[in-house]
């Protein structure tokens, strides 16, 4: 079968590779649609050798688990992988799937898996979020929209940063109360900040969250380490906290991933399809992620079946 794979220096290229054969507990689903996300960007950099790039697919069952469990041969669905899902076939473990409604298309389920289930974690570890202040960096991206609709939905107010009001208007669709396009602009104190950008960007946010704050600090897209000073702390987030997130978890992901598509289906969450191209297009549409040309997620398609 094709597959994309790792070319060298951060790029890919289509190959024939073999097929993967299903053990106890797995089905295999014919990829119609994978997403790009920002830190397959950064694996490909460094790609280890035997790994293939792909955590998010969405595509139809075509072999179901041979020991019976899980979704029927035919049947629609989304999947997070642990890598090599961009590819014609994938095999996954039954209970990271989640089965797709006729109203949630394969390339808006394509692009929930690593970003939504990002955003619904960070949203369970901030907690209750009603009434409360979050700055959010790097909001323009495929876990800022999610998080955005999900934290206002849930009553927060979210201050977004983002690069232009370009990239600002949709989330202020989604309940973003406040855009601003440079961090240093937020106006604090902010109950928790969420930051993903790094270099100078995380500790000016920090330094707009309020005496006992949080800052959850879930990435670092720009590549520069951040430089934190003690004693800067006193004007301000006396205090803070600062929470290093990591989006897996011990538990299955197939349940979090049926809320996602509940949430979907319901009109409660909208996937932002910031680019949608054939699968043939990866390796550029990767390189217009690097460079900051995707709002929102970025899906590929095989053209299997109509999505
Ligand atoms: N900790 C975890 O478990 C976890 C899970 C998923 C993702 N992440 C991280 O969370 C962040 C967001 O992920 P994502 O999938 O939403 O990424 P994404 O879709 O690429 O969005 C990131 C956004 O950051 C903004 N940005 C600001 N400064 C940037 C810079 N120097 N270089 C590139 N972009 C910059 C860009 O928007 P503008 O151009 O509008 O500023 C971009 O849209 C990434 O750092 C990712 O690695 C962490």
């Amino acid at each position: 079968m094709k597959a994309v794979v790792p070319a060298g220096l951060g790029k890919v290229e289509e190959a024939d590779v073999d097929e993967v054969e299903p053990a106890a507990g797995e089905l295999t689903i014919e990829v119609a649609t994978f997403s790009i996300n920002r830190g397959e960007t950064f694996q490909l950099d460094n790609p280890p050798s035997d790994w293939r790039p792909g955590k998010d697919v969405a595509g139809r069952v075509v072999r179901a688990a041979p020991d019976a469990t899980g979704p029927a041969v035919g049947s629609r669905v989304v999947a997070h992988l642990p890598h090599s899902g961009w590819a014609e076939r994938v095999v996954a473990r039954t209970d990271q799937v989640a089965v797709l409604p006729d109203a949630v298309s394969l390339e808006q389920a394509a692009a929930l898996p690593l970003a939504g289930l990002t955003a619904l974690r960070m949203l369970r570890v901030a907690g209750s979020v009603i009434g409360r202040r979050i700055l959010l960096t790097g909001a323009s991206g495929g876990v800022g929209h999610y998080f955005t609709e999900l934290a206002a939905a849930s009553g927060a107010s979210v201050t977004a940063v983002v690069s232009s009001p370009a990239r600002g208007e949709r989330l202020l669709e989604l309940g973003a109360e406040t855009i601003v396009y440079d961090v240093a602009d937020a106006r604090g104190p902010f109950d928790l900040a969420l930051e993903s950008v790094g270099g100078e960007s995380l500790p000016i946010a920090l330094s707009k969250v309020g005496p006992g704050g949080k800052l959850i600090w879930f990435g670092e897209v720009s590549r520069q380490p951040a430089r934190l000073d003690f004693f800067d702390l006193f004007a301000g987030p006396e205090g803070a906290s600062i929470q290093h997130f990591h989006y897996t978890s011990s538990a299955a992901d197939g349940p979090d991933l049926a809320t996602l598509v509940r949430l979907v289906e319901t009109g409660r969450l909208h996937p932002e399809l910031g680019r949608i191209d054939d699968w043939s297009a990866t390796a550029e549409v990767l390189e217009d992620l690097r460079d900051r040309r995707i709002r929102g997620n970025a899906v590929l398609t095989l053209g299997k079946e109509q999505q």
